[in-house]
């Protein structure tokens, strides 16, 4: 019930007003950028396909959607160890291409990610992030878009997750101790 995912969230860091607000105003940017583009715009499952239907929804450019499923091993390198697990079924060579992730954290995944696609020689690759926590930040990994910057705190969520659950909160919230230290 949704009422016991509220009671584990410690507060509320970004309501759903706040998220749609700034969704709406980045997405009129990018609509510029991408106008007569036809970008691919790239979901990185799972956590990042609220934020992108949202994004998607408030953009009026004609594009293209693709999606993806990652994960980086290595924790603490720069190492580009990257494990794909569902890979792009758009060839990128020549096109431009948006990556929609939900947060960077250590950066590790982004920036063997950004190697993995720019190598397919896309025409332009830009990566748009919900939340950028920059404290944590291992790899050399700076976003072209961000809506929010965020503290070291665990955000759960509008798509992220603690333990595969809270995706489906409308907000992103921070977790209580509690709940992961048990
Ligand atoms: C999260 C997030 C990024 C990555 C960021 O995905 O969506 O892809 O971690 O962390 P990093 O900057 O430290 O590499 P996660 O692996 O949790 O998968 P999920 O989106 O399916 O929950």
């Amino acid at each position: 019930m949704k009422e016991q995912m509220h009671a584990d969230v410690e507060r509320i860091m970004l309501t759903e007003a706040e998220m749609q607000a700034r969704i709406k105003e980045i997405a009129g940017k990018l609509d510029l950028i991408y106008k007569d583009k036809n970008p691919v715009m790239v979901c990185i499952l799972k956590g990042s396909i609220v934020f992108f239907s949202d994004l998607i929804r408030n953009m009026s450019a004609k594009m293209e959607l693709d999606f993806m499923s990652v994960s980086s091993y290595g924790a603490g390198t720069t190492s580009g160890e990257l494990k794909i697990k569902q890979d792009l079924r758009t060839n990128i060579e020549g096109r431009d291409v948006l990556v929609v992730e939900d947060i960077i954290d250590s950066g590790n995944t982004l920036y063997a990610l950004k190697k993995l696609l720019n190598d397919r020689k896309p025409a332009s690759l830009n990566i748009i992030t919900l939340l950028d926590k920059p404290e944590r930040r291992v790899a050399p990994i700076v976003p072209d878009y961000t809506c929010f910057v965020i503290e070291d705190e665990f955000v759960i969520g509008y798509g992220l997750d603690y333990a595969e659950q809270y995706r489906n909160l409308p907000y992103v919230g921070v977790l209580k101790r509690s709940v992961y230290e048990k």
